[in-house]
């Protein structure tokens, strides 16, 4: 009806990647479920000071709903605030800030993810052996808290030594070149390697094949994105040790937004489900992914098809408007 509200979510990305594309489809595809929304997403491709600008630009243009993930836990945060403060809705999701100004937050606990990632290690060593961890990008929370988890978990194994921490970028480049510095630095009897995502450990891995090392290191990341060249596959072809997967759920965000907007209950902590996963449960996932794929495809399919038949059935209304008129 004409007195219905419509809305703008607007979404600041942090970054472009895989992760990131999955998270925003699902999101799109969210918002078919309502007729009155309308997504806008913007990413900062890791620079803060781009990612600020966006929020400034969504802040002026009047967004009903602001939906960020911060780059860092502190560069991004006086814009958020802004908005905050013009009385626009904040969800935080995925990565948080330093500062309580936000609607609600919604992600996973990068600190249990950690402490489950230390204690595989420690428990596949038999609780003695030597460990290298590479972080995501610096001042940004799943890498703080990530780290956090991670040694937290290894204090209460005195045999397994955290021989080397490199902090990378997220990215599988720099994951490479982490990895490059510390075989320099401490040599290659090397276990475990906890790269803080699952592109930063193939990064790692090749580091170690160009060194001939790729055989008796074992990697471990975090995502376990479903999909060619994903976590999951990486893990089943023992590419990977294991992986941790690090959820999207575009849907759940997307309801998230949507109970803020139309005043129903929602909780301010949301954390979503996640688990571990190594060679025993990776071909199962895969199994379960391929048929959401699948299911997915037929969702948009139809959506599209939806979209046709109203496109043409209003052409349709106006020429049987002109015709009446003439
Ligand atoms: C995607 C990503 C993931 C990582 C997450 C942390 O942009 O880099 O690989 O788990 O961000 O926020």
């Amino acid at each position: 009806c004409s007195d219905r509200k419509e809305y703008v979510i607007a979404m600041s990305q942090c970054s472009e990647d895989i992760w990131r594309e999955k998270l925003n489809t699902e999101m799109l595809a969210g918002t078919y479920l309502y007729d009155n929304v309308t997504l806008r997403v913007a990413s900062a491709n890791d620079d803060n000071v781009r990612q600020t600008e966006q929020i400034n630009g969504f802040v002026n243009d009047g967004v009903d709903i602001l939906i960020v993930a911060p780059n860092q836990m502190n560069t991004v945060t006086p814009a958020i605030e802004n908005a905050y403060n013009k009385g626009i809705p904040v969800i935080l999701f995925d990565r948080k800030t330093g500062s309580d100004k936000y609607t609600a937050f919604i992600g996973a606990d990068n600190v249990k993810m950690g402490r489950t990632m230390g204690e595989y290690i420690a428990s596949r060593l038999g609780g003695k052996g030597r460990v290298l961890e590479i972080t995501g990008l610096k001042g940004s929370s799943p890498a703080i808290e990530r780290h956090q988890g991670f040694a937290d978990a290894l204090k209460h194994y005195p045999g397994i030594e955290l021989v080397a921490v490199s902090s990378g970028t997220w990215m599988q480049q720099s994951g490479r070149k982490a990895m490059e510095a510390m075989l320099d630095s401490v040599g290659g009897n090397i276990d475990y390697v906890f790269a803080h995502n699952d592109r930063m450990a193939l990064g790692a891995r090749q580091a170690a094949q160009a060194r001939g090392l790729a055989g008796r290191i074992k990697f471990i990341g975090i995502d376990a994105l479903p999909g060619k060249g994903g976590g999951i596959e990486l893990v089943r072809d023992g590419v990977l040790d294991a992986s941790y997967i690090y959820p999207t759920r575009g849907d759940m965000v997307m309801q998230l937004a949507m109970s803020i907007l139309e005043k129903h209950p929602y909780q301010r902590e949301n954390l979503m489900k996640t688990a571990l996963v190594t060679k025993d449960n990776a071909e199962v996932l895969l199994m379960q992914a391929e048929e959401m794929n699948k299911l997915n495809d037929k969702l948009n399919m139809m959506h599209d098809r939806v979209n046709m038949y109203l496109t043409q059935y209003s052409h349709q209304k106006v020429y049987l408007m002109m015709f009446i008129i003439i």
